[in-house]
């Protein structure tokens, strides 16, 4: 490419082309490609750079004396929990998210928590004035805290007001996309832009061992905007989630270079901010419709933590040539094989049915064990026959229509007894898993076909058996 000529970046992945083109070829979103000018170093050849030597520095011993913890707990539970037990000194944080879903409230009580607890804590606001900050905080019950707060966007600014006086031990960005670097052209919250700013940021984290959470907005289909690239460059990404109409707000680990990813932390948004969930199965099983047919409770484990949440399932004739196939909070690949396996091995005939499968309270269930309860709701509500109340379903299920054991039995049984329910339906695997000191009655299946045979047979619950659930309301 000619020096100084422009160049056209896709604002979804970053990938580099010398024309416009409809459609970005490296990931296929349309209409991404916008004209930056290359500048900054990369516009000169290499070989007109100045030649600098390298300079020397001592290479260090993996068993350092580094005396500092390692990590400073946020003082939110849940949060911990998904960082892997507090924020690693040093380390780079993005949290992506819808906007409105509770991001900045969020990091304004964490950092609000990091700074009552003796920490330097500086919140940035790009897109906020300090008095808005100033408002929510005041709501939220955090205005006596001894947050820095600034307006800023500009990184060369934020950096040199940073590295004056106490280390800080949190800096919160909110939003990446707003920042923007003197050392390129481009506008603020263009690729080029958004991966400069950040890299400035990240590196001086690195250096001053502060934790840097960058908050990222977030494109239709849920992935994290324009930088991509961003996601590579740092050591966690985290989303938050939730649906728009619901109070729960769910924060996941999608990459940790420090902790777990398959832990996740249970908010509430409520009126004075975000509450932390600490026991979501009551919260997920709170909306319960004992009795209907279509509705079973899955034990499931996040991470390390058994969650108890409803799958509804809607069987019902199609008007239609194809019929539907609706997935809300599952696989839906998923879904196709199970409705599979019952067709060819259970001789259940779907294909004249519109089918919705729906994990209640908004929770987005990505284990395969998942697949017997909901094999069991679907076949509950084609049948119009209840399942009983008190039981909880897990299992997975093979092509073959065998039901195969799945991890941490246990903890699933142990957290249904504890929510009151009196059976599981389990795989059939009886060779001292821990499962036989359980209070439930254990329902063993080893095929789908029995599960089938049993529910379309006698599925009819039986009253007054329910368990005992404490139920929340509002
Ligand atoms: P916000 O943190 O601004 O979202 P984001 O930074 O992800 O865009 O949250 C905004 C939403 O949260 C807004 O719709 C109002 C709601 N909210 C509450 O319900 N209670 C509260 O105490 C606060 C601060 C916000
Ligand atoms: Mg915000």
């Amino acid at each position: 490419m000619a020096k100084g000529a422009p160049s056209f970046v896709c604002q979804n992945c970053g990938a580099t082309y010398n024309r416009w083109q409809g459609k970005c070829e490296a990931c296929g979103e349309w209409n991404t490609l916008v004209e930056e000018t290359a500048s900054g170093a990369a516009a000169v050849p290499p070989n007109l750079r100045p030649r600098r030597k390298g300079r020397t520095f001592t290479l260090e011993s993996l068993a350092g004396d580094s005396h500092d913890a390692p990590r400073t707990p946020s003082g939110m539970t849940e949060l911990d929990r998904v960082t892997g037990g507090g924020f690693v000194r040093g380390s780079v944080l993005l949290l992506g998210g819808d906007p409105g879903i509770g991001k900045s409230t969020l990091l304004i009580q964490a950092a609000s928590l990091m700074a009552r607890a003796k920490n330097r804590a500086v919140y940035i606001s790009g897109e906020e004035a300090i008095a808005q900050v100033r408002l929510r905080a005041e709501r939220l019950g955090l205005a006596d805290a001894p947050v820095q707060l600034a307006a800023e966007t500009s990184v060369e600014d934020i950096i040199a007001t940073l590295s004056q006086g106490v280390k800080p031990a949190l800096v919160v960005i909110d939003s990446i996309q707003t920042m923007w670097t003197d050392t390129v052209d481009s506008a603020p919250g263009t690729v080029t832009q958004v991966r400069a700013s950040a890299q400035a940021l990240i590196r001086f984290a690195k250096t001053s061992g502060a934790t840097l959470i960058l908050v990222g907005h977030v494109t239709k289909d849920g992935q994290i905007a324009g930088p991509r690239v961003v996601e590579h460059m740092v050591d966690a990404v985290m989303s938050f989630e939730g649906e728009g109409s619901q109070q729960f707000r769910i924060l996941r680990a999608v990459k940790n270079r420090f902790g777990p990813t398959d832990e996740i932390g249970v908010f509430e948004m409520t009126g004075l901010g975000l509450r932390e969930v600490h026991n979501p199965s009551e919260l997920f099983l709170s909306e319960r419709d004992l009795g209907t047919p279509g509705t079973a409770v899955f034990a499931g484990i996040e991470g390390t933590r058994p969650v108890l949440v409803e799958l509804q399932a809607l069987v019902a004739p199609t008007s239609l040539g194809t019929p539907r196939r609706a997935v809300v909070g599952w696989d839906q690949q998923r879904l196709s094989m199970v409705l599979a396996v019952l067709e060819a091995h259970c001789g259940v005939k779907l294909s004249s049915h519109d089918v919705y499968l729906n994990v209640a309270g908004g929770l987005r269930i990505q284990e395969p064990a998942a697949d017997l309860a909901a094999a069991a709701a679907l076949v509950s509500s084609l049948t119009n026959a209840p399942l009983p109340a008190d039981a909880v379903y897990f299992g997975e299920i093979s092509l073959s229509g065998a039901v195969r054991p799945v991890a941490q039995m246990p903890a699933r049984l142990k957290e249904a007894a504890k929510l009151g329910f009196k059976r599981a339906i389990l795989p059939d695997m009886s060779r001292g898993d821990g499962t036989a000191d359980t209070a439930l009655t254990l329902n063993a299946v080893s095929s789908l076909t029995h599960l089938v045979a049993d529910i379309a047979a006698k599925g009819v619950g039986k009253a007054g058996n329910s368990p005992r659930l404490r139920r929340q309301d509002g």
